[in-house]
């Protein structure tokens, strides 16, 4: 079994009864999943993306990243949001946070950018490349975003720079829109290598498309792998009983909970390589949950680390909260703790046993804690942190995802809200059309 959900955590705060009456709901959600019933049903590409992708272009990137790997020390991939997470979890899901630092031959460096708006995080990457080579994939659905726009602006000048107008067209790979948007027609103005962001399936359902398939690939990780895992949690999660379906059981739980009061949900991890995974997961739930003022606030936290910070509030704090612990049982290589003469660090008990069994403890440890104080845990065990199981575990929280949201009764596949902050930055830019916006926010600034 790739991944196990385990109930330990919950037994004292809700009974089998109550995922039983969850049952009928549950299943209704997924027929209007399944056979695109609901609102949000132009966006349900993803459901059946593991199996039914464009194996042409699948082809095709895994030459795009071989052509990388070959020409380039450094690739910058250039997204924000959906086009951005979904690509940087899988890379350290599976190679670790330290990628850059400890890949084999032949692999390049791997940098996100036009993800913030900040020039010195910008500069500093322009530092690291230096005199070296680079390749670019800019990744944009729509092709007017802020953020990824302006990187791309500064990157391909820089690219042109370097290797002139024919040399770096051999060099920036657009993943975009198949016929529209900004990006779209700069891409084929300038001749770039396109690949496709499907009009059916949203920013932060999109890491098994092209979106995150070809930073993915150039990484050196086997996306064939991925999407075996992810064909597979596709076929264990298409139907079954709420009990005996980990996916529905984990959308009926987080339902319960919420109805329980329990309004935030902390996606835990206990190894750094799974930090960014927690951010594709806040994306995920948030985007897709989090409106008509309803919701659970997703956010994440890295244990052992964050127990020394906020498990504090998780033990002791406002009782508004549950946590999804994802364990993941094998490590990529462990650690043998040594002996200590005159066991000075008072540490010679552990002697002879590994980093993974101490962390293990640590899991076990702090389970019981967080639910002897009054915090629900959902433990979400994984086999191992490779590109089968992110596949895997991709496609059980987007499920699930889809799901939670049909369960709380909105639309989980737009994102009305994300916009706000967008028009007023506008109108403050000074972009034409925002002239009567520019005056009222800026009064209101002022005053
Ligand atoms: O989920 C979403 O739709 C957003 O987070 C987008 O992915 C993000 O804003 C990037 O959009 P685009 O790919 O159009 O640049």
């Amino acid at each position: 079994m790739a991944m196990e959900l385990k109930m330990t955590g919950l037994t004292s705060f809700m009974n089998e009864d109550e995922l039983k009456y969850m049952n009928p709901l549950v299943q209704t959600c997924n027929k209007m999943l399944l056979e695109k019933s609901a609102q949000g049903n132009d966006f349900l590409g993803w459901v059946n993306l593991p199996v039914d992708y464009d194996k042409e272009e699948f082809a095709r990137i895994q030459e795009a990243a071989k052509k990388i790997q070959k020409t380039c020390d450094v690739l910058v991939v250039i997204g924000i949001g959906g086009s951005y997470l979904g690509a940087r979890a899988a890379i350290e899901f599976c190679l670790g946070q330290m990628y850059n630092s400890v890949r084999p031959e032949g692999i390049p460096e791997v940098y996100f950018l036009g993800n913030n708006i900040s020039s010195g995080a910008l500069n500093d990457i322009i530092k690291i490349i230096g005199d070296r080579d680079f390749c670019i994939n800019v990744i944009s659905k729509s092709g007017r975003t802020t953020e990824p726009a302006i990187a791309f602006r500064i990157f391909k000048d820089m690219c042109e720079k370097k290797y002139g107008k024919e040399g770096a067209k051999d060099r920036i790979f657009a993943t975009t829109d198949k016929a529209r948007g900004a990006l779209k027609e700069l891409a084929n103005a300038e001749g770039y290598e396109t690949f496709v962001v499907p009009d059916d399936v949203g920013g932060r359902f999109s890491v098994l498309s092209a979106v995150g398939l070809l930073p993915i690939a150039a990484a050196g990780i086997d996306i064939a792998e991925m999407m075996r895992g992810a064909a597979e949690a596709r076929e264990a999660f298409t139907d079954g009983t709420t009990l005996d379906n980990d996916c529905f059981r984990y959308a009926a739980i987080r339902n319960i909970l919420y109805r329980k009061g329990k309004g935030t949900e902390i996606l835990v991890n206990y190894d750094p390589a799974l930090v960014m995974f927690g951010e594709w997961y806040k994306q995920l739930f948030a985007e897709s949950e989090g409106k008509d003022l309803k919701g659970i606030f997703p956010v994440s936290a890295a244990f052992s680390t964050d127990l020394h910070s906020i498990g504090q509030f998780i033990q002791d704090g406002t009782r508004n909260l549950f946590e999804t612990v994802v364990w993941v049982k094998e490590q990529r290589s462990d650690v043998t703790i040594g002996h200590m003469d005159g066991d000075l660090d008072g540490l010679n008990y552990l002697e002879g046993k590994t980093m993974q069994f101490v962390n293990s403890k640590a899991y076990a440890g702090t389970l019981l804690a967080h639910v002897d104080g009054g915090a629900p845990n959902v433990l979400i065990e994984v086999d191992k942190a490779d590109a089968y199981h992110f596949g895997y575990l991709c496609y059980f929280f987007e499920k699930a995802c889809g799901l939670s949201g049909y369960l709380l009764g909105v639309n989980p596949f737009n994102q009305p809200g994300v916009e706000s902050y967008k028009k007023n930055m506008f109108a403050l830019l000074g972009k034409p059309g925002f002239e009567e916006e520019k005056k009222i926010l800026e009064a209101r600034m002022n005053g």
